[in-house]
């Protein structure tokens, strides 16, 4: 079993010592308990407790402590895949609830498994989801200073069971200030993909993520026989190529993981049988 979380972005220059540490112990702990859950659990489950986990933490940006867009609301994206039976389901662009992975973990069930924005609220209501206000002080005071913080928080988790199955999720509060309507990569097959060969979930700018279909791309590259250091190298050349910023976590089958960045630097954790690692 294996198990590796991203949190976004750090930047150095535009946040502290503090919320790195805050940032490290979270994703430790979170890595630790997801990885307790994986060993009574599917891989699908797993990557939909971890991404709940990550969602209900303020320091991400996702669920609670979501960016605000440019018109003052906060919409969030989510999505899964199971590598397993192949299927997708996500929401895009949700609003005032707690954890759209949830929903999108719902909509694995529906023959209709991807809804975006009234649709998905909608939908919500129907399964008695209740309503709750992911937004937190320091966002608005940001969205007041119009901060653009460029999507940096998006969080996500690439699982591998005991039975030798891998499940992808990605969660977001988008990119901070964009337009309304605006789709983020992270409910889409460029963000976040799995089939039996490898799960990817990736984070940064969801038009850089969607202009090269980064996560599709890595996992297609391992299922047509590329080692998981050449399936990155290859997609991230791509992206530069585009300028493009982004990160993305994997595991493969064998149980390799992987991690990989355009910009210093993506914050990540992974648990492997047990032993937890963390970006320094
Ligand atoms: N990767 C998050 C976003 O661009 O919406």
């Amino acid at each position: 079993m294996k198990l590796i979380i991203h949190g976004g972005f750090f930047s150095e220059s535009s946040t502290s010592l503090e919320i790195k540490h805050a940032k490290q112990n979270a994703l430790k702990e979170i890595a630790g308990d997801s990885y307790e859950y994986l060993k009574t659990h599917t891989a699908v489950e797993t990557v939909v407790y971890a991404v709940s986990l990550l969602e209900n933490n303020l320091l991400f940006n996702a669920g609670l402590g979501s960016q605000i867009q440019s018109d003052g609301k906060i919409r969030m994206s989510s999505s899964i895949h199971d590598g397993n039976s192949k299927k997708f389901s996500g929401v895009i662009n949700v609003q005032n609830i707690q954890n759209p992975i949830r929903l999108a973990e719902l909509l694995m069930q529906e023959d209709d498994r991807v809804l975006g924005a009234e649709g998905a609220n909608k939908y919500a209501a129907e399964k008695n989801i209740p309503l709750y206000n992911p937004e937190l002080p320091q966002r608005r005071k940001e969205y007041e200073e119009k901060v653009k913080s460029l999507g940096l928080g998006t969080v996500g988790c690439v699982a591998l069971d005991g039975e030798g199955k891998i499940a992808a999720a990605t969660s977001t509060g988008g990119k901070g200030f964009e337009l309304v309507g605006r789709i983020s990569d992270s409910a889409t097959a460029a963000g976040n993909f799995a089939n039996n060969f490898a799960g990817v979930s990736c984070t940064g700018v969801g038009e850089d993520i969607v202009s090269v279909a980064l996560a599709t791309k890595i996992v297609t590259r391992i299922s047509d026989g590329f080692s998981m250091e050449k399936a990155f190298e290859k997609s991230f050349f791509e992206l530069k190529e585009i300028d493009g910023f982004a990160g993305a976590i994997c595991i493969e089958k064998d149980g390799s993981i992987h991690h990989q960045d355009s910009h210093p630097y993506m914050v990540w954790a992974s648990c492997d049988e047990g032993i937890i690692e963390c970006f320094q």
